[in-house]
């Protein structure tokens, strides 16, 4: 810093060195209608991975969750096929499912008035119905949103013709793990949609998701707060984010058998992992809000659902083989080490949240050169955020 105080741009603002590019201002991580635009046009619009198909183990199986603005039920009709729809009564907007998790027999009944749906979300039946013979019973069903299966998980979008519909799956979804991997197919080695739920922790983040996402895609942070993984991971310890050079993978150090707390060995190896991605780890972000961890006895994948600025539920799922699961190994080794990464990691985005609206945060934070890459996150959501007038917000 000069004598005077910082130097300042033209427009006023701090010159930075050329180490160092700004983060986004602080206001985006605190501000309600900013939250409410990346609902609209990030959340409502991309897909969201939301269920893991598996969850969902029967005709009429049921699952809500929130996108965006909106509550999804996302269920399976009697033929075995997913639907989604809004959770959203058409007679006078009671939710339909109100639980988080849930098994109906045949149809989905309104609490309030019992307007009743089938698996396929048409009406089925109403008080009175008969006497309204114009209310066609398909056109006043529930509203069907667009699903696709992918990895074991069942993706929603909300996009309407308005918003042009949903984007291309492989354009957006896969495509981030292609630009990651450096080809698709290098993800079907851990056949994921094959594993079994070995365990499942929900963490319920005191942070904005944005912050969440920055923490998953740099390593500037792994000396300092997670020891375990960069025991395991040795060259994490240097802080750059060498898992975000296309293709590669973190090898485990010399000495470590598996990817467990202790690095001690892990469980059965998933067959299709190749010698190339073998004692390497794999981080994927698959943007708005899924991250993809690959080891080779297991998969970690992260779901997370932003509830308001400051709050993110985060759903981490352990996945393994299925004969793993059902011999009853031990897994709690290999859970420790993620789930004390995710405590770490949490904690950090935590003590970051309230300083998000200090005024020294106005303008923003910086990324040291370890980290640059995450300006193309902000480019992206900035892009995503820009009306057609062309204002973001500042
Ligand atoms: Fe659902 Fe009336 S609001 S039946
Ligand atoms: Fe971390």
């Amino acid at each position: 810093m000069s004598p005077g105080g910082p130097r300042t741009s033209p427009e006023g603002g701090q010159v930075l060195p050329e180490s160092l590019l700004r983060t986004l201002p602080g206001l985006y991580y605190t501000d309600e209608t900013v939250f409410a635009l990346e609902q609209q046009r990030v959340f409502e619009r991309m897909w969201f991975c939301a269920v893991r198909s598996g969850d969902l183990d029967a005709p009429g199986a049921f699952r809500t969750v929130q996108v965006g603005r909106e509550s999804v039920l996302v269920s399976r009709n009697r033929r075995g096929e997913i639907r989604a729809f809004l959770n959203v009564c058409r007679h006078r907007g009671a939710r339909v499912c109100t639980e988080e998790a849930g098994q109906v027999r045949r149809a989905f009944q309104c609490p309030y008035h019992a307007w009743t749906y089938d698996l396929d979300g048409t009406l089925l039946a109403a008080p009175n119905l008969t006497s309204m013979p114009d209310v066609d019973r398909v056109e006043w069903g529930l509203v069907r949103v667009a699903v696709r299966e992918w990895l074991g998980y069942v993706w929603v979008c909300l996009a309407t013709d308005a918003d042009g519909g949903p984007p291309s799956f492989e354009d957006t979804v896969q495509r981030e793990v292609t630009e990651r991997l450096g080809e698709l197919s290098a993800i079907d080695a851990y056949a994921v949609d094959g594993l079994e739920l070995g365990r499942r922790i929900s963490y319920d983040v005191a942070a904005n998701w944005k912050l969440i996402v920055e923490n998953f895609m740099e390593c500037y942070h792994c000396a300092t707060i997670h020891p375990e993984l960069t025991e395991v991971l040795p060259e994490f310890a240097d802080g750059y984010a060498a898992q975000y050079y296309v293709g590669h993978g973190a090898e485990f150090g010399a000495e470590v058998d598996g990817f467990t707390v202790d690095g001690s060995a892990g469980v059965e190896r998933l067959p299709g992992v190749t010698v190339e991605q073998d004692r390497r780890y794999y981080a994927i972000t698959i943007k708005p809000q899924v991250f993809v961890n690959l080891v080779p006895d297991h998969v970690i994948v992260h779901r997370m659902f932003p509830l308001a600025p400051d709050r993110t539920v985060v759903e981490c799922d352990w996945l393994y083989l299925p004969s793993v699961v059902e011999s009853g190994a031990d897994l709690d080794r290999s859970v420790e080490l993620f789930d004390r990464v995710n405590r770490q990691d949490f904690e950090a985005c935590e003590r970051c949240q309230p300083a998000m609206s200090s005024r020294l945060y106005a303008e923003g934070g910086v990324l040291v050169p370890s980290e640059h890459h995450i300006a193309g996150f902000h480019d992206w959501l900035r892009a995503h955020l820009t009306d057609d007038a062309g204002t973001v917000p500042s």
